[in-house]
């Protein structure tokens, strides 16, 4: 078992390299399209600047497109989903908004376990282990998520510089 993890990790931080970040939220975009369309949301993405980060780029869209799946899936017919890729401080910021109910923040914490669904919800579909993956990638990269109180569903995921050029 721990051979396993060995190889698994090996693996891992051998599949680290630049990801550009614009191209890659296009990609979820594209994919999520479809569905947005369907439930007449609507989804759009605002790149204002090429940007990249260093990270395993599978991990990484699958992290955003779980963003964008809750996003879509929690947002009431008619409002919005926007991605956003903006520069902070010494750090990259991947953002993902809705115009739904967001989280509140009593249940920030609550939303990172793994099954936990908020009552509110019990008529969407799902089992409540998006989040606790997302949660899961964002560490391994040493980056930082952040759940923003509502109204409005707001989630960053924060990429400091100092982690570029990690091996
Ligand atoms: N954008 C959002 N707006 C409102 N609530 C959200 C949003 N994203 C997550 N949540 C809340 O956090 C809970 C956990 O999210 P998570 O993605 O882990 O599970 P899920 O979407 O319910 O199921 P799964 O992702 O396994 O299909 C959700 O059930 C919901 O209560
Ligand atoms: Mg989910």
């Amino acid at each position: 078992m721990l051979r396993l993890a060995e190889i698994e990790n090996s693996r891992r931080s051998s599949a680290f390299g630049d990801v550009a970040l614009g191209e890659m939220l296009r990609e979820v975009c594209d994919m999520y399209e479809p569905i947005a369309e369907d439930k007449q949301v609507a989804l759009s993405v605002n790149i204002p600047a090429a940007l990249s980060v260093r990270g395993d780029r599978d991990l990484l869209l699958e992290a955003v497109a779980n963003l964008v799946d809750n996003a879509i899936k929690f947002t009431p017919r008619n409002g919005s989903v926007e991605l956003e890729l903006k520069r902070g401080e010494g750090q990259t910021i991947l953002r993902v908004r809705d115009t739904g109910p967001g989280i509140s923040a009593e249940e920030h914490e609550a939303v990172l376990r793994r099954f936990y669904r908020s009552d509110k919800i019990r008529n969407t579909p799902g089992v409540g282990l998006g989040l606790n993956l997302v949660s899961a990638i964002v560490k391994l990269h040493g980056f930082r998520l952040i759940i923003h109180a509502g109204p409005g569903g707001r989630v960053e995921i924060v990429c400091p510089d100092e982690q570029r050029g990690r091996t």
